[in-house]
């Protein structure tokens, strides 16, 4: 396997492979320094551009470091990350050509600021969060307009799980 980081058409650089790759194949370590959430916000807060990746534990976060940090969102992927006994790695999720950009799905959450996608894929959700947590935010917003208009908690329920 030879991986390089080449300009992108999704997002200024990316990681490439120069040989096939097959579905199944652990492609790289998504390495870099331990911190806390707490330390990521300080450091990160506002930055047009992170390499962040927080653990399943939620108190670790990876300040990305090397090739597996310069991997492009894509909507429709062709590597996803897995946690292992503490380490992240990225696995090929379907044979990947020569020449392909490897991307996997950010699926963020837990931040409110706009994170459009330019994955340029005909499956794009326009936006690098995940489904779930755009939900989220969907029903934040139902529920915070039916305050503001004066409904009573149990109305705002109904609104909120698209009730009338
Ligand atoms: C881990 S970096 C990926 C490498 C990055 N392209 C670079 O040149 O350093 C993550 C950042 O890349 C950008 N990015 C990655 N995928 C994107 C996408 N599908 N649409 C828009 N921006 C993207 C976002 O700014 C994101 O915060
Ligand atoms: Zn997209």
């Amino acid at each position: 396997m030879s991986l390089a980081v080449r300009p992108s058409p999704i997002h200024s650089v990316g990681v490439f492979t120069s040989t096939a790759i097959r579905k199944g194949t652990r492609v790289v370590e998504y390495a870099g320094e331990r911190i806390t959430p707490e330390e990521a916000d300080r450091r990160y807060d506002g930055a047009p551009r992170t390499y962040l990746y927080g653990l399943e534990d939620g108190k670790t976060v990876i300040d990305g470091f090397g090739l597996g940090a310069y991997l492009n969102h894509s909507c429709d992927p062709n590597c996803e990350v897995d946690e292992i006994e503490g380490r992240v790695w990225i696995f090929a999720i379907r044979d990947i050509a020569a020449g392909e950009e490897l991307v996997w799905d950010y699926n963020l959450y837990d931040d409110e600021d706009p994170a459009p996608c330019h994955c340029g894929s005909p499956k794009c959700r326009g936006t690098m969060y995940s489904r779930e947590w755009m939900a989220k935010l969907r029903r934040r917003k139902v529920r915070k307009q039916a305050k503001k208009n004066g409904h009573s908690e149990r109305q705002i329920q109904t609104r909120s799980r698209g009730g009338r």
